[in-house]
């Protein structure tokens, strides 16, 4: 089938690249020819398993184009994806300039049915907003074409997105057109074997899911968070309250891993975004209002332990950091806990030495050179002279390091461990002060 997807971000470059390795014929547009350049190179902006690959064989075998023009691309598809970013605005509500601009483009350049796709994130009532854009641009050029507005949110993980996309849990379509629907079962085919994933609804509860699905993923982060606070106050384990509770099937054990609060490009947006969205229609949303705070708080919490144990003196110490990315197996460093533990760890005069195994360059370009940050080359050397270690990201390289060797480079054996990957008890016998998320100080070393 003959697609084009606008917007080259996340979202659109993984969705074009596996329509194409299933044989579809996919263009892709973006306004930003320096990236149309660099894809039409074999460069990628961005780091995900599996996805180099799948770009440049299907650039190569000429079902992934990439392109600037905008005609061109509306001319190609007879289903028209609109994927580009919407961000926060000053209120946190999501900006829809971008699927706006698009809708207007399309409408221009359009002269035959299209089925025009929103895959962006978009607040409830944007389809209605994109169908509404057509219709007038339309009408002002005095063209008469029909088309029709599918909502099909997006649920790829960063770091598994060309999986996810590959094998979807689930292909939500929301239509109010019987035609439209038989043409993305067909696009989806390839991807909809064993079971049918297809779950068709209206347009409207199809915005709401994307929201409902990450709004309540965060809570059960923010939940799992609130529980770790209470278990440190209380004496308790988190661990074993975790996987007290995630035995019983109706809890799982899927996300409730306690740890330094949730970043990405999706949790805080989304969350936010749904708030903003519940006071226009006059409700407070009181639930997603505590997801947020508590996850605000909880990315202070490994400064906190810092500053106790320092006696709210970290001036002029090294603090070793390992992990930058907001979660393993990405570069992206989207409100990452990495980032308030850091300019905390600055505002209080401290240097912070840093090693992410992909996060490096990010990190480099957001913060530029600055004296108080040195990205190091290896995890080993982010330890030389520091005067303790701390762990904001679960890189799997960090699971199960030497601990000898980390005692004889830092200055006192000592590690703040944001996302809870040692046993407390391990960590004495090797005579480690050990603090971990809802655990606090579990061990000090040698007692
Ligand atoms: C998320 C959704 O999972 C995905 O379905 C949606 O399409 C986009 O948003 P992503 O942002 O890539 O995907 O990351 P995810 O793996 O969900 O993790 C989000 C954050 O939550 C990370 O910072 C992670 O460290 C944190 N997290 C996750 C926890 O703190 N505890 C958990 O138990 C799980």
């Amino acid at each position: 089938m003959k697609v084009t997807v606008f917007g080259i971000g996340y979202v659109g470059l993984v969705q074009a690249a596996v329509l194409a390795e299933v044989g579809h014929d996919v263009v892709c547009i973006d306004v930003d020819q320096a990236k149309v350049d660099n894809l039409k190179q074999g460069k990628i902006p961005i780091y995900e398993p599996g996805l180099t690959p799948l770009v440049t064989s299907n650039f190569e075998s000429g079902r992934l184009v990439f392109s600037t023009d905008a005609a061109q691309g509306v001319k190609h598809g007879e289903l028209i994806f609109i994927a580009v970013g919407t961000p926060p605005d000053e209120d946190g509500s999501a900006d829809l300039k971008y699927v706006l601009a698009v809708a207007e483009t399309i409408a221009q350049h359009m002269d035959n049915h299209k089925i025009i796709i929103n895959k962006s994130t978009v607040p409830v009532g944007t389809a209605d907003k994109v169908k509404a854009k057509v219709s007038d641009t339309l009408a002002s050029i005095k063209k008469e074409v029909s088309f029709d507005v599918v909502s099909n949110p997006e649920f790829l993980k960063e770091g598994a997105a060309v999986t996810d996309c590959m094998r979807p849990d689930r292909i939500i379509l929301g239509t109010d057109s019987k035609k439209a629907e038989e043409k993305l079962r067909e696009l989806y085919s390839p991807f909809n074997r064993n079971h049918d994933k297809v779950i068709t609804m209206d347009i409207r509860s199809a915005e709401l899911t994307k929201y409902a699905a990450n709004c309540m993923l965060a809570t059960k982060i923010s939940f799992m968070n609130e529980i770790a606070n209470l278990a440190e106050l209380f004496g308790a384990d988190i661990e074993h309250v975790r996987h007290g509770i995630g035995s019983d099937p109706r809890i799982g054990y899927q996300f409730i891993y306690p740890g330094c609060g949730y970043g990405g490009s999706c949790f805080p947006k989304d969350v936010q975004a749904l708030i903003r969205s519940a006071t226009k229609v006059g409700y407070t949303a009181q639930v997603l209002e505590s997801v947020e705070a508590v996850n605000y708080k909880q990315k202070e919490k490994l400064f906190e332990y810092i500053m106790s144990h320092f006696d709210n003196d970290v001036k002029g110490k090294t603090i070793a950091l390992w992990g930058l990315s907001f979660k393993p197996n990405t570069d992206d460093m989207r409100e990452a806990s990495s980032r308030v533990l850091m300019e905390k760890l600055w505002d209080a005069g401290a240097i912070v030495q840093a090693y992410d195994p992909e996060a490096m360059e990010e990190t480099q370009r957001i913060y530029g050179d600055k004296d108080e940050l040195r990205l190091m080359g290896t995890k080993e050397s982010a330890l030389n002279g520091a005067d303790c270690l701390v762990i904001c990201t679960e890189w799997q390289v960090f699971r199960a390091p030497d601990f000898e060797l980390i005692k004889s480079k830092l200055a006192q054996p000592l590690i703040f461990d944001g996302r809870n990957l040692f046993e407390p008890k391990r960590m004495a016998e090797y005579g480690f002060d050990y603090y971990a998320i809802g655990r606090g100080l579990s061990v000090k070393g040698n007692q």
